[in-house]
């Protein structure tokens, strides 16, 4: 079948990924309702074109966090993105730099901030808090060393979510052998010998740490251990001090959190529900944006992450006011269909798109795209009149 879209894509990874493993990438909280309503919400809000502009040169290209994106995308953090398909982060984040958008290393990946860096220089590097305050410290140097502009910090995990997908699978490593995984596996020879011949996955920036340096299982073990984090306002002056660049905040959804991430020093806040596999029942980022935006003043930049599935998704939320938008799932799947040329179609896809949007909204300019051309200035929802 020929990949048009995205939901192309996720068909063709569900067909080459053992089903608990698909699951883990595509399942989210509970009765997943808030990640529907993360990509249903975009389709509320309809576009108002503006007919008879000159639309011959276009360009999508957006300036965040002093960057400039030539494709408008930050390809959000993903732990163990090495499992789903081959090359792992480092193709992840060549894929992202040559179509001039940004892959964001996560904390828990199976190749190092260094590497990743040094494949692909300028990645962004997103900050699981640790509760040891020394190792926090180390990564965040070691992002700053390795020329990483901006530090994410998340902010929505003081405790893992709970996945009934995963749950019901029995999602562990290594996979518990249930007769239905030995099926699930057993049927994906693929997968299994890519995993046999490639160098074993562990959490790379960990691997000197005590715990975390004895396989995977015992990895995983150690890092559900130190899941509940106490991340707290105060420590973001902390981490500006240590770290050179930007430092935004990821997984912020209330206006009043716009206001404290400002008043305590941050560049930017990203509206966030970690793509639903968090608090179900949490608000939709699109839906929040621009209370968001409203609350920053200008002060701080609101980034907008999840359920963007389409390019007119990406123009809807830049005209709400967000600088830039982050996808998590859709590069997974291009990374699991086709490794680093599938995350190249995954961008390719969004980037035509786009492209179509600005053309027949007649906003050439992705950056001008302003809530007069959308319908109701974008405000579908009672509550946010
Ligand atoms: C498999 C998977 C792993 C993730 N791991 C992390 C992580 O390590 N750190 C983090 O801040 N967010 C993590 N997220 C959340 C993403 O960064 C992002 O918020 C989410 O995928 C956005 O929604 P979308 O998939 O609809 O684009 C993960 C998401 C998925 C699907």
């Amino acid at each position: 079948m020929a990949i048009l879209n995205i939901d192309d894509l996720r068909a063709a990874a569900r067909r080459r990924l053992p089903k608990p493993v698909f699951d883990y990438i595509d399942g989210a909280a509970m009765d997943e309702v808030t990640m529907g309503r993360n990509r249903a919400d975009f389709s509320e809000i309809r576009f108002q074109p503006k007919a008879l502009v000159d639309i011959a040169e276009r360009s999508q290209a957006v300036t965040v966090l002093g960057q400039t994106l030539t494709t408008p995308v930050i390809l959000s953090p993903t732990g163990l993105t090495g499992l789903y398909g081959p090359g792992g982060e480092i193709a992840v984040a060549r894929a992202a730099k040559a179509a001039g958008a940004v892959f964001c290393l996560s904390t828990v990946s199976t190749q190092t901030i260094e590497d990743v860096a040094a494949a692909a220089p300028g990645i962004w590097f997103q900050l699981y808090v640790q509760r040891d305050r020394g190792l926090t410290k180390e990564l965040i140097e070691r992002a700053g060393k390795a020329g990483c502009p901006v530090l994410m910090v998340t902010v929505d995990t003081a405790v893992q979510g709970r996945r009934d997908r995963d749950i019901r699978n029995g999602f562990a490593f290594p996979p518990k052998f249930t007769p239905a995984n030995i099926w699930h596996f057993g049927t994906k020879p693929g997968f299994l010998w890519r995993l046999a011949t490639s160098p074993k996955l562990g959490f790379a920036n960990f691997a000197h740490v005590p715990g975390y340096n004895m396989g995977f299982s015992a990895a995983t073990r150690q890092a559900n251990a130190d899941f509940v984090r106490k991340v707290t306002w105060d420590d973001v002056a902390w981490y500006k001090s240590i770290f050179p660049g930007k430092v935004v905040l990821k997984g912020i959804l209330h206006p009043d959190d716009a206001k404290r991430a400002a008043d305590a020093g941050a560049d930017g806040i990203v509206a966030s529900n970690h793509g639903g596999r968090q608090l179900e029942g949490a608000t939709s980022p699109i839906r929040a944006l621009p209370r968001l935006v409203e609350a920053a003043e200008g002060r701080i930049e609101v980034i907008l992450d999840g359920g963007i599935r389409r390019g007119g998704d990406v123009v809807k939320a830049v005209a709400l006011g967000a600088k830039a938008v982050m996808m998590g799932r859709p590069y997974l799947y291009g990374l699991a269909a086709g490794g680093e040329a599938g995350v190249a179609q995954m961008l390719s896809i969004v980037r035509g798109e786009i492209d179509t949007t600005l053309a027949l909204l007649g906003c050439p300019r992705l950056p001008e795209a302003d809530p007069t051309f959308l319908e109701d200035q974008g405000r579908p929802w009672p509550a946010n009149r």
